[in-house]
């Protein structure tokens, strides 16, 4: 496959005066595994966009690198299968746990007895997910898999095994959620656009996306962590680049991850953990939202400039789209304060994500930037 990559490099000019460089073709090729990586139907996700990201990083040299918003995980996977050293950073515990089981995780996988002991009924468990969710999401079975899966967890020999079990739990329940995201509410059914997975039984979900998880685990030779932080409490040292992929101001309505994926962020500590305390007025029994200043118009520029500042010693990698805010101009000076050479690799990209009105689908069909600060 050939990659629509056109590549700018701005060192003394000013992105309105760089001369703008021919369009390349760069062959767009990822490293065995990779595709294999499971799909989440994450917002923002960039697992389609792995083919041009691997081309460019490609032609970067560093053996350590930082995936600083991780996400579903996959970059961070691509950077584990181009053999390097990664840590995996995310702020949200599912996310965290999700590179927890792929990233960090070398050996551990869920065996048929593992899976038996998930699923086998156990009268011990609490009934929180069927009480608090039942008419809200999913049929009543679904619920009692979920509350009977939390119950059984602890006979699990070791925390991969647990995370593992969780980011399959976490993608069945995207995957069985109409447009895969927790705002949707009532009935399923009302939403039903013919999707298999609707119809599916979770816990047959489960099974299957526990499958794919387990296919992905390897070993690549590197001590390799997913920790959860907050991206400006994480210790700049040690990485040779850092790649970036914070949320995106929208231009219209907002994009907070809370809001979307709260049942997921719950499920992650079966809503034990702090801040994860239902609030109660809300029909989808959402969780409080998390700050964070990448979402905001008036914060956004200063955490930009804040985050390169902290990482200014690593090569810089941002993930950033037309649809944001604030605009590529602004991104590149803001980068530029700190790096003597930026380069900026652009393609047309088309956002897959909950969009069925008119309106949406053209605004999920954006330019989507690599911005390289060296
Ligand atoms: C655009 S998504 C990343 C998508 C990811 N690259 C992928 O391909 O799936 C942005 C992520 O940043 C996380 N996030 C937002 N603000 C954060 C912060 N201040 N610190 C750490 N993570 C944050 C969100 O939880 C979300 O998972």
């Amino acid at each position: 496959m050939q990659a629509s990559d056109t590549q700018l490099t701005l060192g003394l000019f000013s992105m309105a005066t760089a001369a703008r460089i021919h369009p390349i073709a760069i062959p767009e090729a990822l490293p065995q595994g990779v595709s294999a990586f499971p799909q989440l139907r994450y917002m923002g996700s960039k697992h389609r966009l792995l083919p041009w990201i691997h081309s460019a990083l490609q032609g970067l040299s560093f053996r350590s690198a930082l995936d600083l918003f991780s996400g579903s995980g996959c970059v961070a996977y691509l950077l584990k299968r181009m053999g390097k050293e990664v840590v995996a950073n995310d702020f949200l515990e599912f996310t965290h746990l999700i590179s927890k089981a792929t990233v960090e995780n070398s050996t551990a996988c869920l065996t048929p007895q593992d899976l038996d002991l998930l699923t086998h009924p156990n009268r011990t468990r609490r009934k929180f997910v069927e009480r608090t969710f039942s008419g809200v999401f999913f049929d009543p079975e679904s619920l009692r898999f979920l509350d009977n899966l939390w119950a059984n967890l602890g006979e699990l020999s070791s925390d991969y095994k647990r995370a593992l079990a969780l980011a399959a739990a976490f993608r069945a329940c995207v995957k069985k959620q109409p447009r895969g995201v927790f705002t949707v509410t009532g009935n399923p059914l009302r939403y039903d656009d013919g999707r298999r997975d609707l119809h599916m039984p979770l816990r047959d979900l489960f099974l299957e996306s526990a499958a794919a998880y387990n296919a992905v685990v390897f070993d690549n030779g590197c001590v390799n962590r997913a920790t959860r932080l907050d991206a400006f409490e994480v210790d700049p040292a040690g990485f040779d680049l850092v790649y970036m992929d914070p949320p995106y101001v929208p231009r219209a309505d907002d994009n907070c991850y809370v809001k979307r994926y709260h049942f997921l962020e719950g499920l992650a500590s079966y809503w034990q953990a702090p801040g994860t305390e239902i609030l109660v007025d809300t029909a989808s029994r959402k969780i409080a939202k998390r700050f964070t200043p990448f979402s905001y118009r008036k914060t956004a520029a200063d955490a930009f400039s804040r985050i390169f500042k902290q990482f200014r010693k690593s090569t810089l990698v941002l993930s950033y789209s037309s649809n944001g805010y604030p605009d590529l101009e602004v991104l590149v000076h803001l980068m530029r304060q700190h790096k003597s050479t930026v380069t900026v690799h652009e393609r047309p990209h088309r956002y897959h994500f909950g969009t069925h009105d008119k309106v949406a689908k053209d605004r999920a069909s954006v330019r989507e930037y690599l911005i390289i600060g060296s």
